[in-house]
């Protein structure tokens, strides 16, 4: 462990030397005070400087590189392909600024933006960066209600929307959505600004909606392409919601300052990219790994970002990512094991890897869920090049723990996402938050503070920020996920300690859906785990319990939990099994016994709880999992 141990040690042993010297990557228009305080009990870094993201992500390479492509949009949905200059992505953004500063926004303000995966989708974030406006993106999976909570809590002054996305086979109109969830929430934009696809018009309000190209046309009419606005580092640059344990999502906070730093640093030391390289995150710009991946990352190194609208099979195969890394010479993929699972299960021979030149090709990154031995085998065979898991989270916007290429590629073992990134001392404890030793499991927490990049608290809401991740283990932050380090200090991340479960690598809550399913007339009580699933990873299942008296049958009142999850929080769930049970299995107390439950239906071995109030349920529960094939592996 040379280069890696030498500059994890280094961090250790000065932390804030290290991330000012990560600094002098990054363009500022004034320096620093501190580089790390504490205001309120909770860490900011730089405090005192300014900067602009958008500055630092576009403007400063216009001299240098404004004629290599900044952004690649590979469409495979429509066949449309189109490259933009570091100068033309500049000009656009600038103009989008111009656009939404005549619609009053500025600095501070919040904008929703809600689209499918277009090149708009960029320009709208970099051009609220450009203005110091704080955007918050919403994943165009999410049904109307999950955009009308987050309207609520962001509170934006405007959305920027599209007329519709592209999933197989079908036309997904978005303005539908938009219109019903801004009925559907107390807080109103004051205007909409729409881009329309070819695919589909969307009905404008005449005074609130307003044609996305009506709009630039008028900004660059009127000479309107505002400068970069400087912001304070530890101002928020976005706020992006991920699945808390209830229905209501965590505004995570980003800010300026550190998140370049981080970003920046990542892009050489832990994914080996250098200034014109192509790097291309399979992702969508809705989650974190395309803010930070998709958008920031690479155009702060002055790398080519790849956009792509499609998915790794069927549009129109499980060819479509070797096209893609052929096409524009990709170096570096990033994407969640799962997109793999799939293209294996179309094609385990890999035999569509031959139909291209994939020679510019130097790792595949995985991350969003635990990488399964089996998959990183199948692609590192299939591609020949190190597949590198790392580990992360929405909260800490880079990799906690991974293998830094960039630094030097370590030993891979399969199943551990291998070693904590600097910026990041992990420890594995156990619940009065002692250490524990090498190979056994406990809650995996990271030491105080968190690096710069992390979440410094939750949108408006510290004392959630602090309850949710620093209350159990004082001096530590919670991950929430559970597992455990080898003699070596690798990690391997093994579970979620609360009630999130990963589908496809999205993240989602089962308490939000129990919350859905209670809201049906019918149902009693209900209780949502997360099963093992071959392709997904995992999927969701829901148990209902129905009111006394209801004498409808099973099955409509099942498809009707089904449709209701779909239509409160979107397709994205991926929901399609409900079952209705005599009764829930429950502690003494009352608390439900879902990982017994979720045991049950994975087929793994199961006792039956001391506290458990009749030990029969659980029988009854496996009976109702095997009617739908669940609970049968070894
Ligand atoms: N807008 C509207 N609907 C969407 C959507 C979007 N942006 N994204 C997904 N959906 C819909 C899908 O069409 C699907 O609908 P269906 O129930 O009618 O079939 C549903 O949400 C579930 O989507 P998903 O779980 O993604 O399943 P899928 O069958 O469409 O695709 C994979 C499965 C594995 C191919 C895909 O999830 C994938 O490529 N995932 C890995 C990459 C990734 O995005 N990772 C995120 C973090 S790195
Ligand atoms: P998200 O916030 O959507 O990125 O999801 C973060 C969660 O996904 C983590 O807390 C883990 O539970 C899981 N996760 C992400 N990457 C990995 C990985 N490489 N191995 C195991 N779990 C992962």
């Amino acid at each position: 462990m040379g280069r890696y141990r030498e500059t994890y040690d280094r961090w250790k042993r000065d932390p804030e030397g290290f991330w000012a010297e990560a600094a002098r990557e990054i363009d500022w228009s004034r320096s620093w005070d501190t580089v790390l305080s504490e205001e309120s009990g909770l860490s900011r870094w730089f405090a005192g400087a300014e900067c602009n993201t958008c500055w630092n992500a576009l403007d400063r390479h216009v001299a240098t590189r404004g004629d290599q492509a900044a952004l690649i949009y590979d469409s495979a949905m429509t066949g449309k392909v189109k490259s933009f200059t570091y100068r033309e992505l500049t000009e656009k953004v600038a103009t989008f600024a111009g656009a939404l500063q005549r619609h009053g926004v500025g600095k501070g303000d919040c904008v929703i933006i809600y689209m499918p995966m277009v090149p708009q989708a960029v320009v709208a974030m970099l051009a609220c960066a450009r203005l110091g406006a704080i955007h918050s993106v919403v994943f165009g999976g999410f049904a109307a209600k999950e955009l009308a909570t987050r309207i609520d809590d962001a509170r934006p002054k405007l959305i920027v929307s599209a007329s519709c996305g592209l999933e197989p086979g079908r036309v997904i109109a978005y303005k539908p959505l938009l219109d019903h969830a801004i009925e559907l929430s107390a807080h109103k934009p004051s205007a909409t600004i729409i881009f329309q696809r070819a695919e589909a018009q969307a009905a404008l309000v005449p005074g609130r909606d307003f044609d996305w190209k009506d709009e630039m046309d008028k900004a660059r009419a009127e000479g309107r392409a505002p400068a970069c606005v400087p912001v304070a580092a530890t101002d928020p640059l976005y706020v992006l919601y991920t699945s808390g344990t209830t229905g209501k999502p965590k505004g995570v906070v980003r800010d300026n300052g550190g998140h370049m730093v981080a970003l920046e640093w990542t892009m050489k030391n832990v994914y080996g990219m250098d200034p014109g390289d192509v790097f291309w995150a399979a992702s969508d710009v809705g989650w974190v790994v395309g803010h930070s991946y998709i958008v920031y990352g690479p155009l702060f190194h002055g790398c080519t970002t790849i956009l792509f609208e499609g998915k790794p099979v069927g549009t129109p195969d499980a060819g479509t990512f070797w096209r893609v890394i052929a096409d524009h010479g990709v170096k570096a993929l990033f994407t969640a094991p799962t997109a793999f699972r799939a293209i294996k299960k179309e094609d385990p021979k890999a035999e569509l890897v031959k139909d291209y030149d994939l020679s510019t090709l130097k790792t595949l990154f995985l991350a969003g869920e635990r990488g399964d031995p089996d998959t990183i085998q199948w692609a590192e065979r299939a591609l020949g090049v190190p597949v590198i898991d790392h580990w992360w989270q929405t909260e800490t916007g880079f990799p906690m723990v991974a293998n830094p290429v960039g630094l030097e590629l370590l030993p891979v073992k399969y199943g551990s996402p291998s070693v904590p990134m600097p910026g990041y001392e992990i420890h594995v404890v156990d619940e009065a938050a002692h250490e524990l030793p090498a190979n056994t499991t406990g809650a995996i927490v990271v030491k105080l503070p968190l690096p710069p990049g992390c979440l410094p608290t939750l949108w408006r809401n510290d004392e959630g920020f602090r309850s949710s991740y620093l209350a159990d283990y004082p001096g530590y932050y919670k991950t929430a996920d559970a597992g455990y380090l080898d003699e070596d200090g690798y990690l391997y991340v093994m579970s979620r300690t609360d009630d999130i479960i990963n589908v496809a690598g999205h993240r989602l809550s089962t308490g939000g859906m129990e919350e859905v399913l209670a809201g049906h007339p019918d149902v009693a009580e209900c209780a949502v785990i997360g099963v093992a699933d071959a392709l997904k990873g995992q999927v969701p299942i829901g148990f209902l319990v129905i009111n006394r008296g209801v004498d409808r049958p099973a099955s409509e009142i099942e498809k009707e939990a089904v449709a209701l999850i779909r239509e409160k929080i979107g397709p994205v769930a991926s929901f399609r099994t409900a079952i209705v049970v005599p009764r829930l299995p429950k502690t003494r107390s009352g608390k439900i016994l879902r990982g017994t439950m979720r045991k049950i239906a994975d087929g793994e071995a199961w006792t039956s709880p001391a506290t458990i109030d009749d030990p029969m349920i659980l029988n009854e529960i496996g009976d109702a999992l095997g009617g739908v094939g669940y609970g049968k592996k070894e």
